[in-house]
């Protein structure tokens, strides 16, 4: 039976459209998966999107649209941009895939059941954006997230907490235990020091103040906490809960949690403790990366500096940019991404390094040889180093990639293609081809392409195109077998080369600057225009036209939403969101605030006095820390033009709408 591995991605926020730091994490598991392949493993890799939870409701309400449909056209663009770079998942679980929100009501119900989970009551700093209660001593100066950095505020709520303290000795035990499983060793006493030394506080595992998530099933008024719901996918993607759990048997433990370093503390702390109120095995490792900085600064929509992958990709092709970010990082640490840094890196170790090794390659064996690769027939000293070199470099490779040390994994097979470049200068063939000395000719040109023919297995996990276009153009047909790397002389004699395009051209790093931001930009403003949601395509509005029929709702259903006439008596700007306006509302006897993602077509003073038809019975949801009560309705046409809904004739405030 074949050795299996399993691995993860986090399942992303679907917030907003990802970034070059979210698919960092992803190549990087994409690499890992092809190289346990070659390996002969039997590999299982999920990736996913996280779709529940108080920031994704207020997000979706900000851009006028229901969390579903918010959420339906991110993960459409993410699943998009995993196709564009072959990202070769095996699992995309979804958190509101029907059966995760089963499995997941049976977990909560499981934990509860066994006295893991109980009832209490929560007081404390909580910060929205990163959907965590804090400590008093947790918090930075002026009450801020130790996470984000961002403002808290106070909540006090009912709530089930989940008996993480009786854990902490448990958890230390297992660190112990298992050197490995946090990685890098700097992250492990990080939580050591940090959250485990002083004892761990049972932590809030339901909410009760959004209802975008799963319900607690036994108490419907509370939603299961985002991250128990997000951490458990990694259960429920391979089948645990449901009724298949073929993969669930086969695949967990997971041999990897590929993860960021902030979030490295759910994955080590809160997701081991609650394996093992469930009783099951705990992940073998919890590698925490470092991020991507862009110019040594923190990525996000405000500052206007996000990286966006899709133009990198279109311009300069896939493998460019894998190699790139799995070269140019260390994996374990911060980096810094710089465009000129990654047309340096193309110029340098793709197109002058191995770009131009293939292309000598290639035209010296159809130049001296007709096109056909020569049996070696003369060796001399200078050989051995090479044939050392490429023979010894796949072990190297494993030994870099056991640690998913990818940068220096690469440079090995980087160091290696140097070497064969230095072979060439060294040997002279077009020195022996003018002597007519071809059996030191012959022999070159075969050890030249044998050295290639071990490069193109060594990066076959990390540039799978380039490595087949390598192949190709040496007219190599013979499967690749990692192993095969390890040997010298599987080169079959006789074969033909066909030269090909230059595989990596060199730029001219001005004049792609200039274009690459270009693209960058047109796309920050596009997505920021559409409201990161482009409008629903014609042939998508016939598909939801189509299941109309199935998705009818009686009068008793439209009953139960109360729509009421409302005055508009005040109205202000958000003072944290840029698309927000915060109104009060006269509706009969009582005033109420409501908060609506209008701004980008009225103005504050354009409102007042106005009447309005609210949704009267909406429970009330905090919009960044700012109460609603209710919802303003308006209509959008397919251009993004929105007009508030009124009545035809004047009517008293309060009156019913029916
Ligand atoms: N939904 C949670 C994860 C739940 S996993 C059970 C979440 N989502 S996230 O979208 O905010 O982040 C997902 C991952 O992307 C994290 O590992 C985070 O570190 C990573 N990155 C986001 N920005 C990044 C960079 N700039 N650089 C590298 N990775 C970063 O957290």
């Amino acid at each position: 039976m074949k050795k299996t591995y399993y691995l993860t991605t986090p399942i992303y926020y679907p917030s907003g459209n990802l970034h070059i730091g979210h698919t960092y994490t992803t190549v990087a598991a994409d690499s890992i998966k092809r190289y346990k392949k070659l390996q002969g493993y039997d590999v299982f890799f999920t990736t996913g999107s996280d779709e529940h939870g108080q920031k994704i409701q207020e997000k979706a309400q900000e851009n006028n649209m229901s969390p579903k449909a918010y959420v339906d056209k991110i993960v459409a663009d993410t699943k998009e941009l995993w196709k564009m770079l072959e990202i070769d998942y095996d699992s995309f679980i979804r958190s509101t895939d029907d059966f995760h929100e089963k499995a997941i009501a049976d977990i909560f119900t499981k934990l509860y059941e066994k006295g893991e989970i109980y009832k209490g009551h929560y007081e404390g700093a909580y910060c929205t954006p990163c959907e965590s209660f804090w400590s008093e001593s947790q918090l930075l100066e002026g009450n801020k997230c130790p996470d984000c950095g961002r403002e808290t505020h106070i909540e006090k709520e009912e709530a089930y907490f989940f008996k993480l303290s009786k854990y902490r000795d448990k958890l230390l035990k297992y660190y112990e235990d298992n050197p490995g499983f946090i990685q890098p060793e700097s992250r492990k006493n990080e939580m050591i020091n940090n959250f485990l030394k002083d004892g761990l506080d049972d932590l809030s595992v339901s909410r009760s103040s959004f209802d975008w998530g799963v319900k607690v099933p036994f108490d419907e008024k509370h939603i299961i906490y985002v991250w128990i719901d997000a951490l458990s996918c990694y259960l429920t993607s391979i089948g645990y809960g449901t009724e298949n759990t073929e993969n669930f048997e086969k695949f967990w433990p997971a041999d990897v949690h590929l993860v960021g370093k902030e979030i490295v503390r759910f994955h080590t702390i809160i997701w081991p403790a609650i394996l093992m109120a469930l009783d099951l095995p705990l992940p073998k490792k919890v590698f925490g990366h470092g991020w991507i900085l862009f110019e040594d600064d923190k990525m996000s929509k405000s500052k206007g500096n996000i990286i966006y992958p899709e133009p990198i990709i279109d311009l300069y092709g896939i493998d460019a940019f894998k190699y790139f970010l799995l070269r140019e990082f260390s994996f374990g640490q911060d980096g810094s991404f710089s465009r000129e840094k990654f047309l340096q890196r193309l110029n340098s170790d793709l197109a002058n390094d191995l770009g131009n090794l293939v292309s000598r390659t290639v035209s010296m064996v159809e130049k001296y040889n007709d096109g056909i690769l020569p049996s070696p027939k003369k060796t001399e000293e200078i050989d051995d180093t090479l044939v050392q070199m490429a023979t010894g470099a796949a072990d190297k490779v494993d030994a870099y990639m056991d640690n998913l040390n990818f940068s220096n994994a690469l440079e090995e097979v980087w160091k290696l293609i140097r070497r064969t470049n230095k072979y060439v200068d060294e040997t002279m063939p077009w020195i022996l081809g003018k002597e007519g000395n071809s059996e030191r000719l012959d022999t070159v040109l075969y050890n030249l392409s044998e050295s290639l023919r071990i490069v193109s297995i060594l990066i076959k996990p990390f540039m799978d195109k380039t490595s087949a276009e390598i192949r190709r153009q040496l007219g190599i047909e013979e499967e690749i077998v990692w192993d095969n790397a390890k040997q010298w002389g599987l080169l079959k004699e006789g074969s033909k080369v066909q030269k090909g395009n230059i595989i990596f051209p060199r730029l001219d790093i001005k004049e792609e600057l200039v274009k690459l931001n270009a693209a960058n930009n047109a796309l920050i403003e596009k997505r920021t225009a559409a409201k990161e949601v482009p409008k629903v395509e014609v042939k998508k509005v016939e598909a939801v036209e189509e299941k109309k029929e199935e998705e009818m709702i009686t009068i008793d259903d439209f009953a139960k939403v109360k729509f009421k006439v409302a005055k508009v008596v005040a109205c202000k700007e958000h003072p944290k969101a840029d698309k927000l306006l915060v109104l009060t509302l006269k509706v009969g006897d009582e005033e109420r605030q409501v908060v609506s993602g209008i701004k980008q077509w009225y103005s504050t003073e354009d409102l007042v006095g106005k009447t309005v038809i609210v949704v009267a019975n909406l429970k009330p949801v905090k919009l960044r820390g700012i109460e609603s009560r209710g919802m303003v309705l308006a209509a959008e046409d397919a251009d993004g033009n929105l007009t508030l809904l009124s009545t035809l004739e004047d009517i008293a405030d309060g009156a019913i709408v029916s």
